[in-house]
């Protein structure tokens, strides 16, 4: 008896943050939806799915795009090489108040739009591009001249993934990258289309 009321509770915990930090995410939907797109956070299949990808054996220089409230960031700073570094471009002050309680040296976050990566980075000199952008709700020229920008920073055997609820922008991509793959996940709310993106230099 004594052992299952400490138990119960701690079991409670993890799912208490995670609808905690589930409504903290929706409130920010609900206030700026168009520039959020979701009205969740993506699920932890989907995060996987996406940062699958990323090499373990080596450091990377990673751009990750619009991490929110940071499940993806995370994801990432866990699974890469401890040398690695991570930039975040992220427009929501909310979202880059809340990336600050990520202790990581790794990681720096700049409270900019996506379409300033070049002011950033040099031409070739990053590894990976992580977006979680919603892309069909930015409009054309924005999302035009930040896939140009991706384009531009990745190393000749770099890759950007993106992940999309339709595959709305698959076409838009061949035009930026020579191959697209695409892989697809239900465990999430709602389904997504997992683009891995290549310049197809190397
Ligand atoms: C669908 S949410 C993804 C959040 C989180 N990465 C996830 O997967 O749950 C999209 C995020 O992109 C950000 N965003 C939208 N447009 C942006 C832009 N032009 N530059 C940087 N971030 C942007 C939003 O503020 C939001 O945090």
């Amino acid at each position: 008896m004594v052992k299952e009321s400490i138990y119960l509770p701690t079991l409670a915990v993890p799912h208490l943050l995670n609808y905690m930090n589930n409504l903290s995410f929706l409130r920010e939907a609900l206030r700026s939806f168009r520039s959020t797109g979701a009205i969740a956070r993506s699920s932890p299949a989907l995060v996987q799915k996406l940062v699958e990808p990323l090499p373990q054996n080596r450091p990377l220089n990673i751009v990750e795009l619009g991490p929110g409230d940071g499940c993806v960031t995370r994801a990432i700073l866990e699974k890469v090489h401890p040398q690695s570094r991570v930039t975040a471009f992220e427009i929501n002050e909310a979202f880059v108040a809340r990336l600050a309680s990520i202790e990581d040296d790794r990681l720096r976050v700049l409270g900019i739009g996506a379409d300033q990566l070049t002011h950033h980075f040099a031409p070739a000199s990053v590894d990976y591009v992580v977006s979680s952008l919603p892309l069909s709700m930015i409009d054309k020229a924005t999302k035009a001249a930040i896939l140009q920008q991706a384009q531009t920073v990745l190393r000749p055997n770099g890759r950007f993934l993106q992940f999309q609820y339709a595959l709305q922008d698959y076409g838009l991509l061949k035009d930026y990258f020579h191959r697209v793959s695409v892989s697809f996940t239900l465990a999430n709310l709602p389904p997504a289309f997992i683009y891995s993106c290549s310049l197809g230099m190397v």
